[in-house]
């Protein structure tokens, strides 16, 4: 039941911050991580050496943000493919690899072929999924389940960051079992990812500003997004919203590959939303992403910047700003993510379009 909202569409943007709490809810525990989730398979994760991440659409970009964070906190090098792509490519497995499959519905046929593949050359398999006893985990040797709740809008929103939650949970633990990050540390990333449903919420209040934003745009037929680093799975999500719901040709960058390339598609007037980095991030993205924008800008580009609050940095480059509350680095992409879940929606509400059941697609694709 919609309860009241224009769409299913809108009310699942609206629980974004419960889908995230929920996923948490008991398995973060006097700052540890409890995954009973893993029983099945924790002797066996203490010899994973490496960690190959498969899903489709925007599983797919939760999963490169889980990359960022499970290198980071474990070093386990992890690898993010696209299932159908890995599926046929004879990928080197072992029975020390461990493959994680992401899929909101557990029924995505090319991501539950990729999972029967990957057991079968002896690799261990979990499953991020949002849906009890669908099919995926039923074939994979442990599951995590995402507690976003029934999707039903068929462009994936609020399960997207239920996945990222989930792929922090699932770093956490594995940098737990590795010794690679202190107690401290742990508990340190628990109490900031705790505060991200909170944050979460006071981004959906920026939904109004938003819509008047998306509907000034109504007529464009161009929409580009740079992202970095962890900003950079953001900017594909950003985009995929906008191609599902909207209709409208949109590409999402790594903002470091725009001088090779992309820049050549800037002309007066082009609309490029920037997600931009912390300026406390510790790896000093922030200044090359405001350069990004000043480059944009001066060959005309209208610069959509969705950044930090209080970063004084992009206000004179940008046509508009949407602030984000701080959160640690890490976890900002949950955040970043919901202006632009927003903007496709209204997008494409603007053109009058249906934003549950958008044309040529399917909730779940059960054909490979
Ligand atoms: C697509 C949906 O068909 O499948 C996307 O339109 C979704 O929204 C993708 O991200 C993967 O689906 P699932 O259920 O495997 O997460």
């Amino acid at each position: 039941e919609k309860g009241g909202w224009s769409s299913f569409m809108a009310k699942e943007i609206s629980e974004e911050p419960e889908a995230v709490a929920n996923t948490l809810l008991g398995r973060v525990v006097d700052g540890m991580v409890h995954l009973e989730d893993l029983d099945a398979i924790r002797d066996r994760l203490l010899t994973v050496n490496r960690v190959i991440v498969i899903a489709c659409g925007t599983a797919a970009y939760a999963g490169i943000l889980g990359k960022y964070a499970i290198e980071q906190w474990s070093r386990l090098p992890v690898e993010v493919e696209l299932a159908h792509e890995f599926r046929y490519r004879d990928p080197v497995l072992d029975q020390h690899t461990l493959v994680v499959s992401i899929s909101q519905s557990g029924e995505t046929m090319d991501t539950l072929m990729a999972v029967k593949f990957a057991r079968e050359q002896g690799a261990q398999v979990l499953s991020i999924c949002n849906t009890q006893g669908a099919t995926i985990p039923r074939e994979s040797d442990a599951v995590i389940y995402t507690h976003a709740g029934p999707e039903v809008a068929v462009a994936s929103t609020k399960a997207f960051v239920a996945q990222g939650t989930a792929l922090f949970l699932l770093g956490l633990h594995l940098a737990t079992i590795r010794g690679t990050l202190s107690a401290d540390e742990i508990a340190q990333q628990i109490d900031d990812l705790k505060a991200i449903p909170e944050k979460i919420s006071r981004v959906l209040e920026s939904g109004e500003r938003i819509k008047t934003l998306a509907g000034w745009m109504a007529d464009t037929h161009s929409v580009l997004f740079l992202g970095r680093h962890v900003g950079y799975p953001i900017a594909l999500e950003g985009a995929l919203k906008l191609k599902e719901l909207a209709y409208i040709h949109a590409e999402g960058f790594a903002a470091g590959e725009l001088k090779h390339g992309p820049i050549a598609l800037i002309e007066p007037g082009q609309i490029v939303f920037v997600i931009v980095p912390s300026p406390r991030d510790p790896r000093s993205l922030h200044p090359k992403v405001v350069s990004n924008i000043q480059e944009i800008r001066a060959r005309g580009a209208r610069v959509i910047a969705i950044a930090e609050d209080g970063d004084a940095a992009v206000l004179p480059f940008a046509d508009e700003v949407i602030h984000i509350p701080l959160a640690a680095p890490l976890f900002e992409p949950l955040l970043a993510v919901v202006p632009l879940h927003i903007f496709g929606m209204e997008l494409a509400s603007a053109k009058g379009l249906d934003v549950d059941q958008p044309r040529n697609l399917a909730k779940s694709v059960t054909v490979e």
